[in-house]
């Protein structure tokens, strides 16, 4: 949705008071709110890299439970009711299976008015998942993420009872980075942008530091219908602080899955016998907030802008990244699945169970890739120890997650070993029809009907002497 954000929508006493000033980024064209008078950019990805990488700009570095625990206490000591998580699956809801955002939560029933709130204002730390990103969940060292905590700080306001509004909801944000957390304020900027998401929309500001957009502060006064953008009486405070990228910021590894999986990742790393260089993973990732990979073009010129800071080639390189990046897709993944099935979910072809389905093999790939697939239970009950003292229902569930995931492990080799003998057969077939191409349509059909992915065909293809685009 396209939508022009007013001129004077951000005229707030807080940024009045503290000399922000209006800019517009030379680079993207958005219009930002600075301290900063020589600033030019936005400060957010891509049209800045990241300059915390081995810099923090706190002055306490933290894990992912310790800020948390500081971002719930500061908004409790500012007057909201902590709460506790909903649940990742959205049975509430008809148009999504997963919640995504911690504002899903309230949506439609609290910011339509059919219900209160629980609290207001109130403040979670919600686990959502997105799975629009998955390409993205590695190669972008940690910006991306298919499961992460949400800070939801909400505040509801009805016409006749107003809670509080833009001017705190930033001098809130602001005062916990640069009070709480000690980042310098000139260091600061808030992009101006548009949220729209789960039914509702509102002008929004998008905070940045260091080129890492921590958290996007929505002032929801919209419902839409029928795509139009229709004005709601009740106007709500929807802010997403995500907690991973501010605990990644305030640690400065050289990934965010570093900052937030540490000895789960560790062990990954050990299975799979990668010793990676930090350094090279620094520069790489100081550069990965340029880095949107959308096609296999994409990912090239990436590798190729980082190959020619480190004098490696790009191939020689890639072949260094890539089983790192896939060991952080799989620390992210697994714990993606050890939290949607606790909640009842069977990988299966429709739904959310499709999603699942669609992570196990993902994962599973991967895991061959490092040559650890006999590992995969193993690390599901490493997520399942490590996050199940913040998220007790995990390690209820345990006996029911981890025979769940080992039946869908044994039902995806059946019907890859399956698959094998009909990409044979499609092969020898293809060949005596002088064809030395495999089609597209078979990888298509392939990937419908038995589940296989097209790096598995392409291998086996080719060992039978075919060629596969
Ligand atoms: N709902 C907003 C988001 O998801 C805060 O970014």
């Amino acid at each position: 949705m396209n939508v022009k954000i007013r001129e004077d929508e951000f005229l707030i006493p807080f940024f009045k008071e503290n000399e922000f000033i209006r800019k517009q980024c030379k680079i993207c064209g958005s219009y930002f709110w600075t301290q900063n008078p020589e600033a030019e950019i936005c400060g957010d990805s891509p049209c800045q890299n990241y300059t915390f990488i081995n810099n923090p700009p706190t002055k306490k570095h933290l894990s992912l439970r310790e800020m948390r625990q500081l971002f719930l206490s500061f908004f409790e000591k500012n007057g909201h009711e902590v709460i506790k998580p909903y649940p990742i699956v959205a049975r509430w809801r008809e148009d999504v299976y997963f919640v995504g955002a911690s504002i899903f939560n309230f949506q439609p029933y609290v910011t339509d008015g059919v219900i209160p709130p629980p609290a207001n204002p109130l403040v979670v730390s919600q686990p959502c998942l997105r799975f629009n990103d998955l390409d993205n969940v590695g190669p972008t060292a940690g910006r991306h993420l298919v499961i992460f905590e949400m800070g939801g700080a909400h505040a509801f306001n009805y016409p006749n009872k107003k809670v509080y509004w833009k001017d705190e909801t930033i001098r809130f944000h602001h005062e916990f980075l640069t009070k709480e957390l000690g980042v310098n304020s000139s260091a600061v900027t808030y992009k101006e942008h548009f949220w729209v998401g789960g039914g509702n929309a509102g002008p929004d500001v998008e905070a940045c530091v260091a080129g890492l957009e921590i958290s996007t502060l929505v002032f929801m006064v919209y419902k839409i219908i029928n795509e139009n953008l229709i004005e709601s009486p009740i106007k709500t405070v929807d802010t997403g602080y995500g907690i991973e990228r501010w605990t990644w910021l305030s640690q400065g590894t050289v990934s965010g899955f570093h900052a937030i999986y540490d000895s789960i990742l560790n062990k990954i790393f050990e299975y799979a016998g990668l010793k990676p260089d930090e350094k090279l993973l620094a520069e790489s990732s100081k550069l990965s907030g340029e880095m949107n990979i959308e096609s296999l073009k994409d990912k090239i010129e990436a590798r190729k802008k980082v190959a020619e800071k480190t004098g490696l080639n790009w191939v020689e390189l890639d072949k260094i990244l890539t089983p790192i990046e896939a060991a952080y897709a799989i620390a992210d993944h697994t714990k993606a699945l050890a939290f949607i099935i606790s909640e009842g979910v069977v990988p299966s072809n429709v739904e959310e169970g499709y999603l699942a389905r669609l992570l196990v093999r993902r994962t599973y790939r991967m895991l061959k890739l490092l040559g650890i697939e006999d590992k995969f239970l193993d690390i599901i009950d490493l997520q399942i120890s490590y996050w199940g003292n913040d998220f007790p229902n995990l390690k209820l569930m345990r006996n029911e997650i981890l025979e769940i995931l080992e039946a869908e492990k044994e039902k995806y080799e059946k019907t890859v070993e399956k698959g094998v003998e009909t990409v044979k057969k499609l092969s020898a077939n293809l060949k005596a029809k002088k064809i030395f191409e495999f089609p597209i349509e078979y990888l298509i059909e392939l990937y419908d009907s038995h589940g296989l992915i097209p790096e598995i065909v392409k291998e086996i293809a080719e060992k039978e002497g075919l060629q596969v685009l």
